[in-house]
């Protein structure tokens, strides 16, 4: 089984990443064997999972530690056909670094805001600080948080356009539903009508990566 391996990362805080990697799990979980691998030492996706008990509709979560980032990602590649990984919030530990060395994909979480573009180069770099080791790395950004009635803004355009790595087609909207969805301690999937345009965001992503 050859695994498709993908890190959900940003050094800044509050981007959405552990929002994005929780639901995408959600969704390839139901695709096929899925582990959810969190990097982040603050453990906000194994939160999620306990919230939600026997109950949630997540895949297994399991903490990564820095010791053993390489060998833990490699091995959940041989036991599953998705790995996501959840990466904490900062370039400082080695952790990032050792995440993007393991995994196929890097998707970055960002506002729809210049400022928020801005404050995420330091990413252009990491990511291709990592294509040194792992050539065939594949880095997107995802924007999160977009508002529904608006467009992107022309300077968000511009903004995207500089900035060296992509953007996905498709992103989240700023839906109540991922919120209610980390109370709940499930995903979107198990929100039934209340969640179902968080579900088309979410399938739109993992079909845009599916297809590349
Ligand atoms: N698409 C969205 N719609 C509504 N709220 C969101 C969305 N994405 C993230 N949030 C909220 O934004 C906050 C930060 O998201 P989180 O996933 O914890 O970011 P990170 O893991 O990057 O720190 C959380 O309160 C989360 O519920
Ligand atoms: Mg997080």
């Amino acid at each position: 089984m050859t695994a498709l391996r993908i890190a959900v990362a940003n050094q800044k805080g509050g981007t959405g990443k552990t929002t994005l990697s929780v639901n995408l799990a959600a969704g390839f979980h139901r695709r096929g064997p899925t582990v959810l691998l969190d990097a982040d030492p603050q453990g906000s996706a194994g939160h999620w999972v306990r919230v939600g008990g026997e109950e949630n509709d997540l895949p297994p979560v399991q903490g990564l530690d820095a010791g053993g980032v390489r060998a833990g990602i490699l091995q959940a590649g041989k036991l599953n056909r998705y790995v996501l990984v959840d990466c904490p919030p900062h370039l400082k530990s080695d952790v990032l670094r050792q995440v993007m060395g393991a995994v196929d994909w890097v998707l970055i979480p960002i506002q729809p805001s210049p400022l928020d573009l801005w404050a995420s180069v330091d990413m252009t770099q990491a990511v291709q600080g990592a294509r040194v080791g792992n050539p065939q790395l594949r880095a997107y950004m995802v924007l999160n948080q977009l508002d529904e009635r608006n467009a992107l803004s022309r300077s968000m355009h511009q903004a995207l356009a500089e900035f060296e790595v992509p953007a996905l087609a498709n992103g989240l909207a700023r839906r109540a539903a991922f919120r209610s969805a980390a109370l709940e301690g499930g995903s979107v999937y198990r929100m039934g009508g209340r969640g179902a345009h968080a579900v088309r965001d979410v399938e739109a992503i993992i079909n845009e990566v599916l297809s590349k």
